[in-house]
């Protein structure tokens, strides 16, 4: 089955500039990164604040342009798409934001909020079109006679749904969700999360959720990258990436439930800048587990399914789930991450540290 998207080694680096205007380095914000997402397929993109998942996101539709690698859409090449024609193929390709004022305009009504991506994708009539915004507000739990209300006039949740309406109306095969429940209270973030599940599957959305809430991507997620500085560190399907992480910052991020045997230790210190990021292992200053030869090369995914499904040679050793880390083969198994939603301290440090990218 061909892939609806297919990301290979992509890459984008933010020029950074003094006051003179001269360059002085890049942030690498995305550097090198391989995906594959299939029809109905959830892809969760996780990881601490900074580390790129939205920038990744954006080049992916290329609302940012990558300044390397490939973007394969459907199969077609979306890298070398004219402007024009790269419009029309994003119909099948939305986003959807944390906050929903950042897609809904608050001069726009519901209705026309709705309706604008019909009259640009559709020739649906003014009767047709008003039928279609009632029939979208319905499939999002939202009443009809909403569509003359204004933005302002709904809870988050609400704006949300309306956002989630807005992306349904071009009919696509495939929705980035940046941190789509991430602004919400914890019981609307429940009820989204399900529409948005229940939309997966009905309509066999491809999706990638980006979000810093591990028990969100728990919840929804079918497989699982990890991303440290621009690089995806771990990928493999949800199910064992959580019960089995491999590499130590996945360990780290993971190990936030007490009371379990062997557990990695908090994560420590801060994200280095992606200005200059550390050379070879780009963990390595942040590592337990270290060694000299850590600094000195940059470690591989291991045998990443988006590149063995690009014709790249694969290692055998795992066909699904992989890491980029020289010893993870050799340190003890993780212990498994239980779904605890009172957390402990742990968590809370490490929801902490995810929450900073909200404030
Ligand atoms: N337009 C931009 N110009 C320069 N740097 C940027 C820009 N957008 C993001 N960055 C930087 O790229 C890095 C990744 O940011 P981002 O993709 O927003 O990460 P995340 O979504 O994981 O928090 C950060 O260091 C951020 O400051
Ligand atoms: S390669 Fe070395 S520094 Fe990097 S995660 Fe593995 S053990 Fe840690
Ligand atoms: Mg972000």
């Amino acid at each position: 089955m061909t892939p609806l998207l297919e990301l290979r080694g992509v890459q984008k680096h933010f020029p950074v500039r003094d006051a003179l205007g001269r360059a002085r380095g890049a942030v690498h914000a995305v550097d090198g990164v391989w995906l594959n997402v299939m029809p109905g397929e959830v892809l969760a993109i996780v990881g601490e604040s900074g580390c790129g998942k939205s920038t990744l996101g954006r080049v992916a539709l290329r609302l940012i342009e990558p300044d390397d690698g490939q973007i394969l859409f459907q199969g077609e090449d979306f890298t070398a798409l004219p402007q024009k024609a790269l419009r029309a193929r994003r119909r099948h390709a939305q986003i959807i934001f944390q906050d929903p004022f950042g897609s809904l305009d608050p001069r726009m009504s519901v209705a026309a909020a709705i309706e604008e991506p019909l009259i640009l994708h559709t020739t649906l009539d003014r009767a047709g079109r008003a039928a279609r915004v009632a029939e979208l507000l319905t499939r999002v739990g939202l009443r009809p006679e909403m569509a003359g209300r204004w933005p302002h006039e709904f809870s988050g949740g609400q704006r949300q749904r309306i956002a989630i309406a807005r992306a349904l109306a071009s009919e696509p095969k495939l929705i980035i969700g940046d941190e789509p429940v991430s602004a919400l209270d914890v019981s609307v973030q429940a009820q989204v999360l399900n529409l948005l599940q229940d939309l997966i599957r009905d309509l066999n959305l491809g999706f990638i959720m980006i979000s810093h809430d591990l028990g969100v991507v728990r919840h929804i997620a079918d497989r699982v990258a990890v991303m440290y500085l621009g690089r995806i560190v771990e990928e493999g399907p949800a199910a064992e990436v959580f019960s089995a992480p491999r590499h130590p910052y996945t360990r780290a991020l993971l190990a936030a439930v007490p009371g379990q045997g062997a557990r990695a230790a908090p994560l420590q210190g801060d994200v280095p800048s992606p200005i200059s990021p550390p050379p070879g292992c780009r963990f390595h200053t942040r590592c337990d587990f270290a060694v000299p030869a850590c600094s000195a090369a940059m470690p591989e995914l291991k045998g990443s399914p988006a590149r063995s499904a690009a014709g790249e040679a694969q290692s055998r050793e795992s066909a699904g789930h992989t890491d980029a880390c020289f010893r993870s083969a050799e340190l003890p198994p993780a212990a498994a991450f239980h779904e605890n939603t009172t957390g402990g301290e742990r968590l809370a440090r490490l929801a902490q540290r995810f929450q900073r990218e909200n404030a």
